[in-house]
């Protein structure tokens, strides 16, 4: 088959970073949200959310760990693949887990290329600052596309034990945008802004030149994201600032446990219906 041949001219057309780059032109905002399973995945292309991030965070949300630090590479590039199957055409960006691309280039770029290939990625996000720009270029010269990710930086909880928002001084910001110019000169396609005040996401946009996607920044950012569970409502707990919690989904699904529960004890269930009746017998 001709390499520049569609595989399937009935499939849904996938999200390419120039229609990102296009939507932003005109001004377009556009919603993100993580996913982590197919199933959730093609509910949210069904809502007209294209872009899909597989956050680390989903080591927290589905995988019950601590903090965001202890998920697998192979654990986010599994969740990446089942993802991709959900959505096809979803422009999808995988999170590189914590220590899968800090202590050697040349792994680095390995790893980023299991995201494209095996987890049917279309860009890696890298929690950085301007230090990891050696990073960036070569995954770039590899035909790695990188979401560069500011601010805010949960792996970091291993240092500051918290999440604080940052670039909350002139000085906090200046050094945002300077790691921003540093890691766009390297290669990077799109930024994302983590817990960041407006005035320091405005400096960051006029300085970025590529899309900038905010977790808890300020509205200048082209797209926004958030944790799927969060916005769901299926966390316990409390929830960041900057979470628009649209569902309540996690006590609507301990209520329909807690009738399927009944059901049994009651024996209400299985009624009839969910019964196979026997063949009939021909003699
Ligand atoms: O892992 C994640 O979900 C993220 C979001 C905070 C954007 O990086």
């Amino acid at each position: 088959m001709n390499a520049h041949a569609s595989q399937d001219a009935a499939a849904p057309k996938r999200v390419t970073l120039d229609n990102l780059r296009d939507r932003v032109r005109r001004g377009r905002k556009f919603a993100v949200l993580t996913s982590y399973d197919a199933t959730t995945a093609a509910w949210q292309v069904e809502a007209g959310v294209d872009v899909l991030l597989v956050g680390d965070s989903m080591g927290m949300c589905v995988l019950g760990y601590p903090s965001t630090v202890q998920v697998k590479l192979a654990e986010m590039l599994s969740a990446c693949a089942a993802v991709r199957r959900g959505a096809p055409s979803a422009y999808l960006i995988g999170d590189m887990p914590f220590g899968s691309y800090h202590n050697h280039v040349p792994d680095a770029v390995d790893n980023g290329l299991a995201f494209i290939v095996q987890g049917g990625c279309d860009c890696v996000k890298l929690e950085c600052d301007g230090r990891m720009a050696d990073v960036v270029a070569a995954m770039d010269r590899a035909n790695v596309p990188v979401m560069a990710h500011l601010g805010l930086l949960p792996q970091r909880v291993t240092y500051s034990g918290s999440y604080r928002a940052q670039g909350r001084t002139d000085a906090d910001a200046a050094r945002l945008v300077e790691d921003a110019r540093r890691l766009v000169d390297a290669g990077a396609v799109m930024l994302l802004l983590e817990a960041v005040p407006a005035e320091t996401t405005d400096r960051v946009v006029e300085a970025a030149g590529v899309p900038v996607i905010g977790c808890g920044a300020g509205p200048a950012c082209a797209g926004f994201v958030v944790v799927t569970p969060d916005l769901l409502g299926l966390t316990r707990g409390k929830l960041p600032r900057f979470v628009p919690k649209l569902a309540d989904l996690g006590p609507r699904m301990r209520d329909a446990f807690v009738k399927y529960r009944e059901h049994i004890e009651q024996g209400a269930y299985p009624a009839p219906e969910h019964l196979y009746p026997m063949k009939k017998q021909v003699e």
